[in-house]
């Protein structure tokens, strides 16, 4: 654990009592806030104007005051990094809330927002690039704004346990018979050389990784159809992954029971993975 923590427009040393929320938080209370995950790769943060750019984006969804400007926050989390001497791959945590007032749905319009931001070592997840995972079709029970990085994630929460504990990886969320995405990390699937996965909409979020993957992809001249996959669709995959901001570009090797590419990580999957990597450094600040 580091030393040092954003607690609203401070660093503090990291300690629960330089960082006590009211009861009365909204965070605390309804799940009323956003966050973001943003990574860390030799001390320096990675597309750190995309993360941005979704938060606010989240922020004004649901009618948050911004208690930051863009270049305010982006001073606070270089800071957060200098203080803690921080030069290796980790990750940042950076949370929301819409602030305190006595408990009622209907929210105040004036509150003050409350943030903080943590910073934690993240090794690479090398098992996962190596070997793939499996993931297990679950219906969707999630909001109807996935597109919102909401702090509430129940629907999340409750599906991934179930997965974990049936020794999947993650879930793969469907809903009238479309496949969304997975618990905390965008789908894809690959069939004839055509890479194939959800459209942004409210139904998915919008992946920082997904965007930077589909990007690469044209440079690879790997051809992407952002279309709705249908369950059934799923049993003639060539090749599956899923991509997240912690874990780059991981494999599917198996859906359910039923092995992907023989339980083998496939070439335009391995490419992607590959070519991901070198590009890393091109967007780090
Ligand atoms: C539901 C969900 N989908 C997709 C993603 C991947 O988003 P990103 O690539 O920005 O990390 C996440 C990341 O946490 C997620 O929670």
């Amino acid at each position: 654990m580091t030393d040092y923590m954003l607690w609203k427009n401070e660093i503090v040393e990291r300690k629960p009592e330089n960082a006590m929320v009211s009861f009365e938080d909204r965070g605390y209370q309804f799940g009323d806030g956003v966050y973001e995950v943003i990574r860390i790769y030799d001390g320096k943060l990675h597309v750190l104007d995309w993360h941005l750019d979704r938060l606010f984006y989240s922020m004004e969804q649901l009618a948050i005051r911004a208690p930051f400007s863009r270049s305010e926050i982006k001073q606070l989390l270089k800071q957060l990094i200098e203080k803690n001497k921080f030069t290796i791959d980790g990750k940042i945590y950076l949370q929301v809330t819409r602030g305190i007032q006595p408990r009622d749905h209907v929210y105040m319009e004036d509150l003050d927002a409350l943030f903080y931001a943590t910073v934690d070592r993240f090794d690479q997840p090398v098992e996962m690039w190596d070997k793939g995972v499996k993931v297990m079709l679950q219906e969707d029970i999630r909001w109807l704004r996935c597109d919102i990085k909401s702090l509430n994630l129940l629907g999340n929460v409750i599906a991934r346990t179930k997965a974990q504990r049936s020794g999947y990886h993650e879930p793969l969320f469907h809903r009238e018979g479309i496949v969304r995405e997975c618990g905390a990390s965008n789908f894809y699937m690959i069939k004839d050389g055509v890479i194939h996965t959800h459209p942004t909409n409210h139904y998915i979020l919008g992946g920082i990784t997904r965007k930077k993957v589909l990007l690469f992809a044209k440079e690879l001249e790997i051809p992407v159809k952002e279309r709705e996959i249908k369950v059934e669709e799923l049993q003639d995959a060539d090749e599956c992954f899923l991509t997240a901001t912690p874990l780059e570009v991981v494999p599917i090797i198996q859906i359910d029971k039923n092995p992907v590419n023989n339980n083998e990580i496939g070439d335009i999957t391995k490419r992607l993975q590959q070519y991901y990597r070198k590009r890393i450094y091109d967007y780090l600040e």
